[in-house]
């Protein structure tokens, strides 16, 4: 939005939309990533470069459950680097999978975990292994992936919450 005068921030990027999940690639410092529940896309900025224009967008490509799912719900919430490889990035979709790009091979993603389509997937995170991936959904489950493959996701869910 409009910068605002009082704060003392050293940039300002711009941008539409409002923004669900800002993070920093942990392999190059000068590069940002944003995430807006109003898109399917995900901006990447170079903070070295003062610019509101992205320096790459990657982008859904199609999911499993794409013509089922509303236009409100085709959103990206939470972001999530591969802390051993930069190139993979995880965003968490409100339509039902947590989503994955390999940035060297393509700018759509490569990789869909999927829940249900009622799932609406608000965080992810990655555990200490690096390949196990936690994405919590809005009604309070929490599903885990392993992505060296063979077994099927896992989900649990606190009595409570
Ligand atoms: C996960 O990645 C981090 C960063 O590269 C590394 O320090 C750590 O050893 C990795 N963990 C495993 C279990 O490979
Ligand atoms: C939450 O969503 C999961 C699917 O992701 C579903 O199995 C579960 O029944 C839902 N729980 C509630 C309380 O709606």
């Amino acid at each position: 939005g409009i910068p605002d005068d009082s704060s003392n921030y050293v940039l300002h990027i711009s941008n539409s939309m409002p923004l669900c999940a800002v993070r920093w690639n942990p392999g190059n410092q000068d590069e940002i990533v944003c995430s807006s529940s109003q898109t399917d896309k995900v901006l990447l900025f170079d903070i070295g470069y003062v610019s509101s224009a992205p320096t790459e967008v990657l982008q859904k490509g199609m999911t499993k459950f794409h013509g089922f799912c509303s236009e409100s719900r085709k959103g990206l919430t939470d972001l999530a680097f591969t802390p051993d490889d930069k190139s993979r990035l995880f965003a968490s979709g409100l339509d039902g999978a947590v989503y994955m790009w390999d940035r060297r091979l393509s700018k759509t993603h490569c990789v869909e975990l999927t829940a249900l389509l009622e799932s609406q997937f608000t965080s992810v995170k990655l555990n200490m292994d690096n390949r196990t991936v936690f994405g919590a959904t809005r009604n309070g489950t929490i599903h885990v992936w392993d992505t060296r493959g063979g077994r099927a996701s896992a989900a649990f869910q606190s009595h409570n919450e």
